[in-house]
């Protein structure tokens, strides 16, 4: 009988067995093993650890927005394009609409709702500086802005411009988030 092979999805390596699959998973890729076939995947969403089945078309944006009710995260293209589905996963920005959920098996994850909880200073200076007019972009731009302080207190302004790069506001609020982000970083604790 011809042997089967369990392929690494992060680095293509074979692997003889599931278990040796896992082992080396946990070891080489500092993550969770893959979730189960029936789609059971568990997350830490703000602190809050969350169980959940998914379908495997199912988006991050969905189970957090549609599933688990946080729904300050907002939808804008639904294709990649505007950044208003930002969320932070295990550090990095990323687009909650282009994230199957069944990836995030095992994943940490910061939502807009997690950061205000917080009273993080981007909040008070987002509302000094009326970064919004409608307000639909806003949590997009807290978020990566959220995780740009995160690695970087005290960007420049051009840091924050290429950071904010991907988030698109239909009302023109630009100028304002720089000025912003700025003040905030100056907020942070030890700055
Ligand atoms: S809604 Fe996700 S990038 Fe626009
Ligand atoms: S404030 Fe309306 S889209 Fe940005």
């Amino acid at each position: 009988m011809e042997e089967r092979v369990y392929t690494c999805p992060y680095c293509a390596m074979a692997h003889n067995s599931t278990e040796a699959l896992k082992s080396h998973v946990i070891a080489e890729h500092k993550t969770e093993p893959l979730p189960s076939p029936e789609g059971l995947i568990r997350l830490a969403i703000n602190g809050q650890g969350y169980e959940l089945t998914v379908e495997p078309h199912w988006t991050l944006y969905q189970v957090i927005h549609d599933k688990l009710g946080l729904t300050g995260s907002k939808m804008f293209c639904d294709r990649g394009a505007c950044g208003s589905c930002t969320v932070i996963m295990d550090g990095r920005p990323i687009l909650s609409c282009m994230t199957l959920a069944i990836e995030c098996h095992g994943k940490s994850i910061e939502t807009i709702e997690g950061i205000a909880e917080k009273k993080h200073p981007l909040i008070d200076a987002y509302v000094k500086h009326h970064c919004m007019q409608c307000g639909y972009c806003t949590p997009g731009f807290v978020v990566t802005a959220k995780a740009l302080l995160d690695r970087n207190p005290k960007p420049t302004e051009e840091e924050i411009r290429q950071a904010l790069a991907g988030n698109l506001c239909r009302c023109g609020t630009y100028p304002q988030h720089v000025t912003a982000v700025q003040e905030a970083a100056k907020k942070l604790p030890n700055s």
